[in-house]
């Protein structure tokens, strides 16, 4: 797109991503992230992308050039540990790549088909952005099958035979992630982990615990913050998982708890005791 449409010289093309993302492992991916142990052994890396700090409008304003094709971000940065945007955000980011002509490209991998409380976790400001990632929940936790959506204009530069691989386009992973929308849509999930998610992070607040910062979440997506003394969130995950419940840490001081969105509020009440119980009791 940025060379077909937006007429970017060859070669050229930037794309501007954001300090603590994670978007996967593939060797492009791991060259822009911010954690040296993904990038570790696995130079030398594709250039073209630029680091900015995550929820900074101004940073992202600053950083485009007439080169810039893209802005990739997680509307909620999940393994850089729950981090929330201000509020705001999503529809400033909207506001500022339609006015340079850079493509706003929403990950959603975690954050999207229910988890936030919403189908997608922009629509919590209203705001389409021009390309979404989608995987996870896409595979209703059966078959590896992951998508991009975009419209015509910009996947359209592709033509058939131009970009593929063995397994791409996958007619069984094709039927389950349809199968999988569905049951999201017709069982009512986003609204399911909006109601709960309220319900967890009230039950979470009156933890009375010597080791937690603070509490950051939206629907079934929360990050226990803990005190830089609680000695990392990675011995309270393993006093967890050995009461049954996992959970990982992310960033040494988070605990993020991602349950699946169809928990009983019975299973969540048992959840509770457990994080209650690991974080008033650990030594
Ligand atoms: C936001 C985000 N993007 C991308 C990925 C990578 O997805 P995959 O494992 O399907 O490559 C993840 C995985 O955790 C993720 O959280």
């Amino acid at each position: 797109w940025g060379y077909k449409v937006k007429g970017v010289p060859e070669g050229k093309a930037e794309i501007i991503t954001c300090d603590g993302n994670f978007h996967g492992r593939t060797t492009t991916i791991v060259g822009f992230s911010s954690e040296d142990q993904y990038r570790d052994g696995f130079g030398p890396f594709t250039p073209g992308f630029e680091r900015i700090p995550y929820g900074d409008v101004r940073a992202l304003e600053a950083a485009i050039t007439p080169n810039t094709v893209a802005f990739l971000f997680e509307p909620i940065q999940g393994e850089g540990g729950v981090v929330i945007p201000p509020d705001g955000y999503l529809a400033e980011v909207r506001e500022i790549c339609t006015r340079n002509n850079v493509l706003m490209i929403a990950d959603e991998i975690q954050t999207g088909l229910g988890r936030t409380g919403k189908l997608l976790a922009c629509e919590h400001e209203n705001v389409r952005p021009d390309m979404v990632t989608l995987g996870k929940a896409l595979s209703g936790g059966m078959y590896p099958v992951s998508a991009v959506l975009a419209s015509r204009e910009i996947l359209g530069v592709f033509n058939p035979g131009d970009h593929g691989s063995t397994f791409g386009g996958n007619p069984l992973g094709s039927a389950i992630a349809r199968e999988a929308l569905n049951v999201i849509v017709d069982e009512n999930l986003p609204e399911r982990a909006a109601e709960l998610g309220n319900y967890l992070m009230a039950r979470l607040q009156e933890i009375d615990s010597p080791y937690v910062d603070h509490y950051r979440g939206r629907g079934l997506f929360v990050g226990i913050v803990l005190k830089p003394e609680a000695g990392g969130a990675r011995r309270f995950c393993e006093a967890l998982q050995t009461r049954g419940l996992l959970a990982k840490e992310t960033h040494d001081v988070v605990i993020r708890l991602a349950p699946p969105l169809i928990i009983t509020r019975e299973d969540l009440d048992w959840a509770l005791e457990q994080i209650t119980a690991v974080l008033t009791d650990a030594a």
